[in-house]
């Protein structure tokens, strides 16, 4: 089965099984994901991309749903300004590199203050802790957080958010 989809800004074909997820198409056939321990099952954060501007876990994603839909990976993101930006942010509040989950970390934290740039510290801070991490780098995510919304042109015109996002 072949579905047509825009990833990374590439318009594509991609092939894929009827029961395979969007996860396991893109890790298998596109390249991306490499070598990252996943759950596939929804809990550890570790595939998570935008379908459609909207932050989704891909392993629960069945592949021939995305047809003809916007797909963008950790990877594709960091190919933008945003990314560069954000990231130089984090590394001056003293962000250390972790290979396992680092740019999923930044990722995720960067489309939850897109979507909600009314979002207060705690909320941050409960969206940080969406995705597991041991290594300390929590208080250096929310403090980046922090300076990030500061930043950002006011007033913010965005969506609250919503009880049991998290
Ligand atoms: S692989 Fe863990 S949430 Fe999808
Ligand atoms: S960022 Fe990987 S364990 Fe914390």
């Amino acid at each position: 089965m072949k579905v047509q989809l825009i990833l990374n800004g590439d318009d594509l074909a991609l092939s894929g099984g009827p029961r395979d997820s969007l996860f396991a198409v893109l890790q298998q056939r596109a390249g991306l994901f490499p070598e990252r321990v996943c759950c596939e099952q929804g809990d550890c954060g570790r595939c998570h991309i935008l379908l459609d501007g909207k932050e989704v876990p891909s392993c629960l994603i069945p592949f021939f749903q995305v047809r003809e839909q916007e797909v963008v990976s950790p990877e594709g993101f960091q190919n933008t300004e945003e990314y560069r930006q954000f990231r130089a942010l984090l590394e001056e509040e003293g962000l250390v590199h972790c290979t396992e989950c680092t740019e999923v970390q930044i990722f995720h934290l960067f489309s939850f203050l897109e979507q909600f740039p009314q979002a207060d510290a705690e909320e941050c801070r409960l969206a940080i802790g969406e995705i597991p991490c041991r290594c300390g780098s929590k208080p250096v995510l929310e403090r980046g957080a922090r300076r990030w919304l500061a930043s950002r042109p006011w007033p913010v015109v965005g969506r609250e958010v919503p009880r049991g996002h998290h």
